[in-house]
């Protein structure tokens, strides 16, 4: 496994890399669901490109970028296990030099959601996101659906700029009592971490009543809302039942559903979702 940290030396070596090339872009402290990705990346291509960069124009100024958990050695270990390729870990200054100011704004799908509750965040992502494109040239590029608008945005920044990867988007991984895997329950206290399966209870009763036959999107919001109310540390961000692809919100479940959410518990601000449609059971 080769590390690379220079941008330079990362576009000299995926230039004579044996193809397809499969990138997997992550901010590091690895947890099970990026090495689903990881996995996914090593069965489709000949060469596994894993970027390790916490993005800081990803985070707006109250956030928690000072305090993103890192795991280098560890991550650096868990990949080498994985038969990754090479790890492209640049600096701040090497993805930002002086004089940049760029951005990539991919227009009205990053607008609600996580864009109302951050903003910047998506423009940020996609930033980093089209960069790590042009700068390993993959065939292939692997992304949760954890990040459900994050997957979107990459997919529709892909199309409308013509970047020619395929993007693949994984399922989301969970613990054994739901709660999707992120680096940020590393936040959560003992107790916290018991109310952070609220999300997910919340989307599977969605889930239920629409396989009850509920299709009015106020009763099923209504009912996740009253829910997560009930749970004392947990404090709603949003609760959005909408059109997977355009991500506006819908009155009637008639179509391809992403029902999402933000939930705030402790330190940590916690988001999740599932996709339904009327094939789901
Ligand atoms: P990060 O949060 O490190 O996640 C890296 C990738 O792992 C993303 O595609 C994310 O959706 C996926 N992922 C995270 N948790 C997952 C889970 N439980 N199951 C499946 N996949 C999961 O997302 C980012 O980094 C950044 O925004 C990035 C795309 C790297 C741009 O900076």
């Amino acid at each position: 496994m080769e590390l690379i940290t220079t941008v330079t030396a990362m576009v000299a070596l995926q230039a004579q890399a044996p193809r397809p090339l499969g990138l997997v872009p992550t901010m590091g402290f690895l947890h099970d669901g990026h090495i689903s990705l990881v996995r996914r990346a090593r069965q489709e291509n000949s060469t596994v490109v894993t970027s390790i960069f916490v993005n800081p124009t990803q985070f707006g100024p109250q956030e928690d970028l000072a305090n993103y958990p890192r795991s280098t050695e560890r991550d650096l270990e868990a990949l080498e296990k994985e038969g990754v390729d090479i790890v492209f870990m640049p600096s701040t200054g090497e993805m930002y030099p002086a004089g940049f100011e760029t951005h990539v704004d991919p227009g009205d799908i990053a607008i609600p959601l996580e864009g109302e509750a951050r903003p910047g965040h998506l423009i940020g992502v996609a930033t980093i996101v089209t960069k790590l494109f042009t700068i390993t040239r993959p065939n292939h590029a692997y992304f949760g659906q954890k990040d459900g608008q994050q997957a979107r945005v990459i997919q529709h920044i892909n199309t409308d700029l013509n970047l020619g990867v395929t993007v693949v988007i994984c399922p989301t991984v969970r613990e054994s009592d739901g709660l999707a895997m992120s680096s940020r329950n590393s936040y959560l206290n003992n107790a916290e971490r018991k109310s952070a399966t609220i999300l997910y209870r919340a989307l599977l009763h969605a889930k239920e009543l629409f396989n009850q036959g509920e299709r009015d999107t106020s009763n099923i919001r209504m009912a996740m809302i009253n829910l997560i109310e009930a749970e004392p540390t947990a404090y709603i961000d949003y609760v959005s039942i909408a059109n997977l692809e355009t991500l506006r919100e819908i009155k009637r479940i008639d179509q391809t559903t992403m029902i999402s959410l933000a939930v705030r518990i402790g330190e940590a601000r916690l988001i999740d979702n599932l996709i339904i449609s009327e094939m789901t059971e």
